[in-house]
């Protein structure tokens, strides 16, 4: 009972806690393989968000067990979000043998080696900022480092911060520690991660150190490291923070500040805690700061009670904003929320998904407008693998997060070049390095 097999879905979080439970499992004894086949051990990760997140995890448990008929001691274990929102269900429901909640990961050897068994148990501590994650399924280019855990903003229709608990943040010097070795390493694009990243804050010798001076921090390791981060909540995005971004040149230009509706009274209900005109001044305030910075956002369509109006107002906060790139969800209706105790999940499945399409046709045609303007610009771009679609080719990535496809010539993966960009899609961009 020595190989593990870890599977993770979900958000970039989740990436990166399978890297922490890699590395607890490699410092006792266990060997880590690639291949289901492999495993005596298979840990999903996984993600609790949506329904349909949830319903794909039930099938691949449910679709696992015949790899038990070959291999009959082989354990299934599902860890993450899910294992801390349905707990001994999966044992019973699911028969999985091993669930592991997001705080207990220290643990997970442990309850493999007992032949099974449950941890669920939330902390208002734990940061795993002693563990040095293995870097799972890595390009050897980008890689995230967790810096917060936990989120209290309960956004009324979100299962999150009943899965991750209580906001907590690891030390400054955990977090460069972690970034300089990645860099020695040779990754050179680092995403800092938490689910409300600008809420970090770290009592460091009676100082509060915050996001801004974290970034900052991460930022001057070399110049040659770009580093990322995900996700800023709108209320905290501080003129810090962009200064900090405009600052910089290996801070990516390029935010993320998921808006959710642009209906004051649909954000009323999401408890966002921001009206549409403040999230426009944070916009404005981007804009004026960090001229060339891309903007995406997060959106859920159909959410309780939402009138054609509110609806049209998140298009219409969408064709004011024209953002690089979004993602685009529809409301699910997630139990234990506010939402779900509170509100009706009133607008009919076909109406949702008929409000998600136009969000979607728009979307793709504000990426397409904001790739066109790339056309005749030079741009940095580093060089992060092999095209999938065309050996022949490389891809990479702008400031801007914008995936740009090149010829290979003399460069190497590691390698910032210099691209003019010729043609694009919606979704990637075409250039030429000079
Ligand atoms: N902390 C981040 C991301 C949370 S989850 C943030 O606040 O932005 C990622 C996205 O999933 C959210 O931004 C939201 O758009 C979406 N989401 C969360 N709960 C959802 C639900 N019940 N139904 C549909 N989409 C949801
Ligand atoms: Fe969920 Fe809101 Fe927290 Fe994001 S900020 S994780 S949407 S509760
Ligand atoms: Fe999903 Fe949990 Fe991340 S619910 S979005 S995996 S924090």
């Amino acid at each position: 009972m020595k190989n593990v097999y870890i599977e993770t879905y979900g958000c970039q979080m989740n990436q990166a806690d399978s890297g922490i439970v890699g590395k607890v499992l490699v410092e006792n004894g266990y060997s880590l393989v690639n291949n289901q086949d492999d495993a005596d051990v298979i840990l999903i990760n996984t993600c609790a968000v949506r329904d349909n997140a949830e319903k794909r995890i039930h099938n691949r448990v449910h679709d696992l067990q015949s790899l038990k008929k070959k291999n009959p001691l082989l354990k299934i274990g599902i860890i993450g979000c899910m294992a801390e929102r349905l707990k001994d269900s999966l044992i019973n429901e699911d028969k999985a043998e091993i669930v592991c909640g997001p705080d207990s990961y220290r643990r997970i050897h442990e309850l493999i080696d007992l032949n099974g068994g449950i941890d669920t148990e939330l902390s208002k501590e734990e940061t795993y900022e002693d563990i040095i994650p293995v870097e799972l399924n890595s390009d050897g280019i980008s890689a995230f480092i967790s810096v917060m855990r936990g989120c209290e903003n309960f956004c009324t229709y979100c299962v999150v911060p009943y899965t991750r608990g209580k906001e907590r943040s690891r030390s400054p010097e955990s977090v460069i520690a972690q970034a300089k070795k990645l860099f020695d390493e040779g990754y050179r694009d680092i995403t800092l991660l938490g689910q409300n990243v600008n809420s970090y804050i770290y009592n460091e010798d009676g100082k509060d150190v915050r996001f801004a001076e974290l970034l900052i921090r991460v930022a001057k390791i070399n110049p040659l490291l770009r580093v990322r981060f995900a996700t800023s909540h709108p209320k905290d995005l501080s003129e810090e923070l962009v200064d900090a971004v405009a600052s910089y040149n290996n801070i990516c230009k390029y935010i993320h500040l998921p808006v959710q509706s642009g209906s004051d009274a649909m954000l009323a209900k999401m408890n966002r805690k921001y009206t549409s005109e403040q999230y426009l001044q944070k916009i404005d305030l981007i804009r004026k700061k960090i001229p060339d910075c891309a903007i995406s956002t997060d959106v859920i369509a159909g959410f309780c009670g939402e009138t054609l109006e509110d609806h049209n107002r998140t298009l219409e906060i969408f064709r004011k904003v024209r953002y690089d790139s979004a993602y685009m969800f529809k409301y699910s209706d997630r139990p234990g929320t506010v939402a779900h105790k509170r509100f009706e999940d009133d607008i009919e499945e076909k109406e949702k998904v008929r409000r998600l399409q136009e969000i979607i046709d728009l979307q793709r045609e504000l990426s397409l407008e904001s790739n066109q303007k790339d056309i005749g610009k030079i741009f940095e771009v580093l060089v992060e693998g092999e095209s999938k679609r065309d050996k022949t080719k490389y891809f990479g990535r702008t400031s801007q997060n914008k995936v740009v496809i090149f010829d290979k010539q003399d460069n190497k993966k590691g390698d910032y070049i210099n691209v003019i960009i010729e043609n694009c899609t919606s979704a990637t961009l075409f250039g030429k390095k000079i």
